[in-house]
């Protein structure tokens, strides 16, 4: 992409609205703009960050035997009633009543959906077990949205669901999930602890969070300064090394719960076993925060100039920055660069705009792409351009004719 085509609506001032680090960070690289409280468009910038979260779910939730499906928005509040939630979660339901007057609301989340649905099409053991996810739109009417993407009104969450006919399936189908979410947020440069959580709402008898460690978390967490160890509630000691534990504020990006019975029973989401019994399916959902995500990545990985995103989430793999752009050389190899690059299959933005260096570099920072080409004139007098590296400030001076084949291979490492 070309900057001056992109939409990149940088700020150099903080906005007055933000509260978190993430929050700033993310209006200031042009990331997001909000509409009302809660409530955000997703700019270009953003919209390539959330897409590169949502391939990284699908990869690991397909390669974990889960299939994708999608699920509306818009329901029925009488699937509500049947589980008694439509009273339970009243105050963060958006209700309305249609033209036919039916009651319905926007979903703040699928239980009910996925299961009345599977109740109508799942009847018998042999088309158990089976894992559904869905990467969706979610409305809940929060008492407090804040911190941008951290707490909104219409956020992106995947959710997932797996049926089971018996406990140990339900077991190996919560341990799959469980691993996949641990290789989805590494993947995501997150690092995060799972202390053992209180099922609330959702129901069930096990839970677990998983939590990013950061400042302007809204949740508490006790956890070792050595090991991965982490507890919901203050310990004492780490069982793990015996240290001593730290009260640290935290991020939830994910919650899994076993469902049991829960939903299967009231929505008679029955199957038949070998015997010919009729027994409530087994369950288990599976949460994550997919736009809360691209918060706390930022909040997690900034420095006081910018964004520093990990490899794999980054809008772009490589920014080219011609200094000069009305120096005929250099705009000749940075659109060269940019055209060999783009075909062989690296995601670039090429910053072609007619701006001093402060304010390209300045910008450059802010949007954080882990990897830069400088190309300026004097460099190029000797066939010089400058590899720079955003996390560590690293600069690299390589020759022209090596350029490709040093930026692929940097490509491939950075982050
Ligand atoms: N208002 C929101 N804005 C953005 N993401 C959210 C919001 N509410 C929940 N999430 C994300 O969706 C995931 C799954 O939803 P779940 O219903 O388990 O959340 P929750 O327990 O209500 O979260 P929280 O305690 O933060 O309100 C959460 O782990 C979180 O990452
Ligand atoms: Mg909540
Ligand atoms: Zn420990």
């Amino acid at each position: 992409m070309l900057w001056s085509k992109s939409f990149i609506p940088t700020l150099r001032e903080v906005p007055q609205e933000a509260e978190s680090i993430a929050h700033q960070l993310m209006l200031r690289a042009g990331l997001a703009r909000m509409l009302v409280a809660g409530v955000y468009s997703y700019l270009p910038l953003g919209l390539r960050v959330l897409n590169n979260i949502k391939n990284i779910i699908r990869q690991e939730m397909n390669s974990a035997g889960a299939g994708e499906l999608l699920l509306p928005a818009l329901q029925p509040q009488e699937l509500w009633d049947k589980t008694g939630r439509n009273v339970q979660m009243e105050e963060i339901m958006i209700r309305f009543t249609d033209r036919r007057n039916r009651k319905m609301c926007l979903g703040p989340t699928h239980e009910e959906i996925i299961t009345e649905l599977v109740a109508s099409n799942v009847s018998s053991y042999k088309q158990l077990p089976l894992i559904l996810y869905q990467i969706q739109t979610k409305f809940r009417d929060e008492i407090r949205p804040r911190f941008g993407l951290m707490r909104a009104c219409e956020f992106i969450m995947k959710d997932a669901y797996s049926f089971d006919i018996n406990e140990e399936g339900l077991d190996k189908n919560y341990k799959l999930m469980s691993e996949a979410y641990n290789r989805i947020f590494k993947r995501c440069g997150l690092n995060c602890f799972t202390p053992e959580a209180d099922s609330g709402v959702m129901g069930g008898s096990l839970s677990h969070e998983f939590m990013a460690l950061a400042d302007s978390g809204e949740d508490t967490l006790w956890a070792c300064a050595q090991c991965a160890y982490a507890s919901a509630k203050n310990i004492g000691n780490c069982p793990k090394c015996g240290l001593g534990i730290i009260e640290k504020k935290a991020i939830e990006l994910g919650h899994i719960f076993k469902l049991g019975v829960k939903y299967s029973q009231p929505l008679s989401a029955l199957f038949t076993d070998e015997k010919g019994n009729r027994l409530p399916i087994l369950m288990g959902c599976y949460g994550i925060g997919v736009s809360r995500m691209i918060a706390a990545i930022i909040e997690t990985s900034h420095d006081q100039n910018g964004i520093i995103w990990p490899k794999e989430v980054s809008p772009f793999d490589i920014l080219v920055l011609p200094l000069n752009i009305t120096d005929a050389k250099s705009r000749e190899l940075a659109f060269k660069l940019y055209a060999e690059l783009n075909s062989s299959g690296v995601e670039v933005l090429l910053d072609e705009r007619d701006e001093r260096p402060g304010v390209k570099f300045k910008d450059a920072d802010l949007i954080g792409v882990p990897l830069r080409v400088v190309i300026g004139e004097k460099n190029l007098k000797n066939n010089m351009i400058e590899l720079q590296f955003r996390a560590d400030k690293r600069v690299e001076v390589i020759n022209v004719e090596e350029a490709l084949s040093k930026i692929r291979e940097a490509v491939q490492g950075a982050g």
